[in-house]
């Protein structure tokens, strides 16, 4: 390998034109060799923009000049495309949550490991530095003996042919957002969470969860909240509560590069310094494939164990969940 690491991309979704084709493109050691898509005109377009070959599904896994697959299908369709590209030799960064179910999550991450390759899931916000300052604040005391997290993910209702909205492309607001707060209370707490009550609000027509909430507990007794949905005004935040004092973080999972975050301890607002998660989360993918890393180096097998546990979080999220009842009009 040059130095540079070459990146395919397998559909061309909005999200990938709109942030991780310019990240990639802008990264000095990565570049776009490939884009596939299942419509030619579709390929032509982003190839055009982004400068690098146009084709399709099955022809961009076969090709030699890429080193990596980045895949951001609608959840259903991943485990598939995933499986795929491991088995075609390509290391593979996925949208989240990698898979519906926490067997085909399991099953994926063995089979990274067998093949001696690189799977995460592409949650962006554990690359934001802002967040081990907030380790270091409850690792120092700052807030007293942590006894609760709150963190919520909601957003407007999308256009009405999203994609999130088709059940079966594994739509639905927990798999979508819900699994952001549910991901940082795991990274926060410690991984020895457990839910023990939630509920979803369904639309009924469509057959997906637009809204929700769950309780988590950990070992030592903390509790966490989260809340998640399509149906709301704009929220992206976590908030701590400890003994002594309470933190919040805004613009928690999605802050845009330039955001100036600020962290709330009481009544103290705490400038962090801003920086530009979708970079950092490129150059650290494309830094372990560059020293050989596979899913069973140690710092990839944590972030593989976490990638299951979101799955398996959210299982428990929707088994425990009272769906019955609940309709929206
Ligand atoms: N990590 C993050 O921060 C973040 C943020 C936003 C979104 N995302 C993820 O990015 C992914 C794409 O979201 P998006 O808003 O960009 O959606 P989108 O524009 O609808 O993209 C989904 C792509 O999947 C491909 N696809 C393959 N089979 C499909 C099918 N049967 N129906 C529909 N699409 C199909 C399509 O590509 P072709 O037509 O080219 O084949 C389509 O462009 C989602 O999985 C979402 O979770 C991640």
């Amino acid at each position: 390998m040059t130095g540079v690491v070459r990146f395919g991309v397998l559909g061309c979704a909005s999200f990938a034109w709109r942030r991780m084709l310019p990240a990639l493109r802008a990264h000095p050691r990565t570049e776009v060799a490939a884009v596939a898509s299942r419509e030619p005109a579709k390929a032509a377009r982003f190839a055009a923009e982004f400068r690098c070959a146009a084709t399709g599904y099955d022809e961009l896994l076969g090709r030699d000049d890429i080193d990596v697959v980045y895949l951001p299908l609608p959840l259903a369709l991943r485990p598939r495309w995933i499986e795929a590209a491991l088995r075609a030799g390509k290391h593979v960064l996925a949208e989240k949550p990698l898979a519906l179910r926490p067997w085909d999550a399991r099953r994926l991450v063995r089979l990274a490991a067998n093949h001696g390759l690189l799977l995460r899931d592409n949650f962006l916000f554990p690359h934001h530095p802002q967040h081990a300052q907030v380790r270091e604040l409850l690792a120092a005391g700052r807030l007293g003996r942590l006894r609760a997290f709150h963190g919520s993910f909601c957003i407007p209702p999308l256009p009405p042919h999203d994609v999130r909205y088709r059940r079966e492309l594994g739509g639905g607001a927990l798999l979508d957002v819900g699994v952001y707060p549910l991901r940082a209370a795991q990274l926060l707490l410690g991984g020895d969470i457990r839910v023990v009550g939630a509920s979803l609000l369904v639309d009924d027509r469509r057959g997906v969860d637009v809204a929700g909430q769950a309780l988590l507990v950990t070992k030592d007794g903390v509790l966490a909240t989260i809340g998640f949905g399509f149906e709301h005004s704009y929220e992206c935040s976590y908030s701590l509560h400890g003994t002594a004092a309470a933190a919040r973080l805004d613009r928690a999972y999605t802050p845009p590069a330039d955001w100036r975050p600020v962290l709330r301890i009481e009544d103290e607002a705490v400038p962090l310094e801003p920086a530009d998660q979708i970079a950092a989360a490129v150059g650290s993918f494309a830094d372990a494939v560059l020293a050989g890393r596979s899913a069973r180096h140690p710092a990839e097998a944590r972030w593989c164990a976490h990638a299951v546990r979101t799955v398996e979080l959210a299982e428990q999220v929707r088994e425990m969940a009272i769906t019955g009842g609940w309709r929206v009009a």
